[in-house]
């Protein structure tokens, strides 16, 4: 009835467990803020519709966002201009557009794992293999730079890097960053990078792939940033060699991405660091809850996340971690199983505080009680 490629692709294992949940389940499984945008931006985008932006747009997104965004990345390597920026309709249709773009039947492409839920069935779709290398809980999931390097063919294309992480929390250290890049340049490899959590760190610093944009793609989004994951829009930076190949891609995808946000986001694109800046400390405190609380579970053992707004305990317990989370979720409590973003997640759970400290806290002691009542 349906292709094998719908076929070859497995239905989230994050929505099993939503789909299980009752409406009073404290949700600790998030992969949003639950913070509404700044005022200005929800005003901007009234405007938007009040002043007839109800049209398509260019396929490559509006010049005055595309001009902004390049203003920001201009930080990371100079001679960026808008000419390197597309607009996508949200990071997962600027991630599905540069697989396509990309990638072919035969080749291989390098996917961390435990790794964000797009990089496998986007490279599965292209008809390319997924390699997964692995980012493990003893190297604080800093990715495995020997394992990468066994894993390497004459077939691979691509490798992807997601820093900040979904779901572990970890930011790539500076010797990774650059062992990665070297990687990248001794193989002759695309670097996919996904950096929709940059402005979500709270120890360490962000290593942008924009540095070496010449064998890059660095995806991104407002999602995160300015709170507005409805919206779907995001961004792509990539070379000049590049961008219009995406951009056609993107126009049999989506033709453009909308365009009333995106005059939104033009106008009070200045104030997203600010919006950020101001929601950090509370992250922090967050954070702060949900690893302590975490550590005290019997058997549960929880690194301290740099970045993004996910803890990824390991636990000894033996269970699958899918059976964990629906022994949880049956509890009153939403979290991801580890498996959900690879197999190597297994014997791991992921924990949002995307949440209120107090049902940060509420959500921890039905996690204490249940797990230690096995
Ligand atoms: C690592 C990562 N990349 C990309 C995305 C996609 O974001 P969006 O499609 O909302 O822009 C997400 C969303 O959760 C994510 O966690």
């Amino acid at each position: 009835m349906v292709s094998k490629r719908a076929l070859s692709i497995k239905p989230s294992g994050i929505r099993e467990i939503f789909e299980m949940a009752t409406v009073d389940a404290i949700n600790l499984g998030l992969g949003e803020l639950d913070f509404e945008p700044p005022k200005e931006a929800r005003e901007a985008y009234k405007e938007a519709l009040d002043q007839d932006r109800n049209r398509y747009g260019p396929t490559k997104g509006i010049d005055p966002l595309r001009k902004k965004v390049a203003a920001k990345v201009q930080r990371y390597r100079g001679d960026i201009t808008h000419d390197n920026i597309i607009i996508t309709a949200s990071g997962t249709q600027g991630t599905m557009a540069t697989f396509q773009t990309l990638f072919e039947r035969g080749d291989e492409v390098l996917i961390p794992e435990p790794g964000f839920v797009l990089y496998e069935p986007d490279s599965v779709l292209c008809d390319a293999a997924p390699v997964p290398y692995p980012l493990s809980y003893e190297d604080r999931f800093q990715p495995d730079i020997e394992a990468i390097k066994e894993r390497i063919t004459p077939r691979t294309r691509g490798m992807v890097v997601n820093s900040p992480s979904n779901p572990t929390g970890s930011v790539l250290s500076f010797e990774s960053f650059k062992a990665l890049k070297d990687i990248a340049q001794d193989h002759d490899l695309w670097i996919i990078s996904d950096e929709v959590y940059e402005d979500f760190i709270y120890s360490g610093k962000h290593h942008s792939f924009n540095e070496v944009i010449e064998r890059a793609v660095v995806l991104n989004s407002f999602s995160k940033s300015f709170a507005v994951p409805g919206w779907r829009i995001g961004y792509l930076t990539a070379p000049l060699e590049l961008v219009n190949h995406i951009s056609n891609m993107q126009y049999h995808l989506v033709a453009c991405p909308p365009t009333p946000p995106q005059f939104a986001l033009a106008k009070v694109f200045d104030m997203q660091g600010e919006f950020v800046k101001k929601l950090v400390p509370t992250f922090m405190r967050r954070r702060k809850a949900m690893v302590d609380g975490l550590n005290e579970i019997e058997g549960f053992h929880c690194h301290l996340p740099e970045g993004a707004f996910y803890a990824f305990p390991s636990f000894s317990q033996g269970m699958p971690s899918r059976d964990m989370a629906r022994k949880l979720v049956a509890s009153g409590v939403i979290c991801a199983p580890g498996t959900a973003f690879g197999e190597m997640g297994e014997n791991h759970l992921r924990f949002s505080y995307a949440a209120s400290e107090e049902n940060i806290s509420k959500g921890l002691a039905i996690v204490k009680r249940v797990v230690e009542g096995l």
